[in-house]
């Protein structure tokens, strides 16, 4: 394996006690508090007033940051840092889904910094070189894992950039993460379905990648396999706890850097997902999934066996056939897979016009941890055979 450092420094509260964890965790901390929200589910849902019960409680001064919304721009991002400075924010509390605790990621670091935070952060991929402000989330939507890792996707709608730092430092972690399984099930079923393709790509992501056969990919293996299991009770029940419960639990554990451990990471499908999402502002999981039947076909020659392994492991594929015959069975299970939670399987789909490929190909960042270092036209080819 490759060397490693794990330490993952955000306490989970896997519970649907949260005055009790809320109350625990706020009293280490100010009373400045910046309570960031998005664009309006938590006042539907009710969420919003318990959680400004239990800070009324604590005799917090709160400030709020609502309207963040999903795939969070830059101009969002300048709003919010003039009013956690003018608050003296002690504390951010993200309430919702990836968008929310990713903007209070990217608040976390900007508040204190005399740099342009979007070239420092964003472009230069720097760490930062200020004081961060301490964060905790209150989840709302699973999938993305933003709650245990230190991922920040943030998008600057003037140039089409959709960018993600991910942090090394280890102050950008929420300190704390609440997971109530019950929170999510107000989501309308096409964002639990996209967000089960996130979590489910990440792990893709982390399987298919040069350093094989590790501990990783055993962990990978049983994700998958309980993501898949899941997921189809919940397509069918979106109602059914334990099932969403369980994908909760796994959205968490695919990107808490904890797979990563050890290998490199391909990240492509992400990598041309957020290209599309730059121009499109469509939602994440369904940038993932419009390309990936495309990409995994394009790179599987590059290594027949960790496809064939895939087929095996994760769609009990045991047909007494080729390994190149059994690893595009596995593809097509997966594709059967993704058609039974109706997941969109094109760009076309999310509103992209093919006058854009080209655009969106010179978006993409190239990253060498996958089978096979894509180049701009084999990019622009998997683009228009997932048109
Ligand atoms: O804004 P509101 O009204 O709250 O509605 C949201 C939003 O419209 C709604 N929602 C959330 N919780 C709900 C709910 N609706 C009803 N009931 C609830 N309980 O769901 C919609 C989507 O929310 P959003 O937070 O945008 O979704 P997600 O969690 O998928 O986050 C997507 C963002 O995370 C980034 C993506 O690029 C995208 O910007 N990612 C972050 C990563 C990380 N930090 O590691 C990794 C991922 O690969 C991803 O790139
Ligand atoms: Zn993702």
């Amino acid at each position: 394996m490759n060397n490693f450092i794990f330490h993952n420094p955000t306490k989970i509260y896997f519970t649907d006690e949260v005055e009790q964890s809320l109350e625990f965790e706020l009293s280490k901390y100010g009373k400045n508090i910046v309570l960031v929200y998005g664009c309006g589910s938590v006042h539907k849902n009710g969420i919003f007033n318990q959680i400004v019960k239990i800070l009324d409680k604590l005799g917090k001064n709160v400030a709020y940051i609502d309207g963040v919304m999903p795939n969070p721009t830059l101009e969002k991002l300048n709003s919010g840092v003039k009013i956690a400075r003018e608050h003296k924010a002690d504390f951010l509390l993200a309430l919702g889904g990836g968008s929310v605790c990713d903007y209070t990621k990217a608040l976390a670091v900007s508040i204190n910094s005399s740099d342009d935070y979007w070239d420092r952060y964003f472009i230069n991929q720097l760490e930062p070189n200020c004081d961060v402000v301490s964060l905790g989330c209150i989840l709302t939507m699973c999938g993305t894992g933003s709650e245990m890792n230190g991922g920040s996707v943030i998008t600057n709608e003037k140039t089409h950039q959709k960018i993600g730092k991910v942090f090394n430092d280890k102050r950008v972690f929420p300190k704390f993460s609440i997971l109530n399984p019950k929170y999510t099930l107000s989501l309308s079923k096409y964002q639990m379905i996209n967000g089960i393709y996130d979590a489910f790509n990440h792990i893709l992501e982390q399987y298919f990648s040069k350093e094989d056969d590790n501990v990783s990919d055993y962990l990978a293996e049983g994700l998958m396999r309980s993501i898949i299991s899941s997921s189809k009770i919940a397509n069918k029940n979106p109602n059914d706890y334990k099932a969403r419960s369980d994908i909760m639990w796994a959205s968490t554990l695919a990107l808490n850097t904890m797979l990563h451990c050890g290998k490199n990471g391909d990240w492509m499908v992400h990598m041309i997902g957020q290209a599309i999402g730059g121009f499109t502002n469509a939602t994440h999981g369904a940038t993932l999934s419009a390309i990936s039947l495309a990409y995994y076909e394009y790179i599987m020659p590059y290594n027949i066996d960790k496809f064939k392994r895939f087929a095996i492991n994760v769609w009990d594929i045991k047909d007494n056939k080729s390994d190149e015959e059994i690893a595009k069975l596995g593809l097509f299970a997966m594709r059967d897979w993704m058609s039974e939670l109706d997941l969109c399987m094109n760009i076309k789909d999310l509103l992209v016009d093919e006058s854009l490929i080209e655009d969106i190909a010179n978006n993409v960042f190239i990253l060498n941890g996958g089978y096979k270092e894509l180049n701009k036209d084999e990019i622009i080819h998997i683009l228009k055979k997932s048109f």
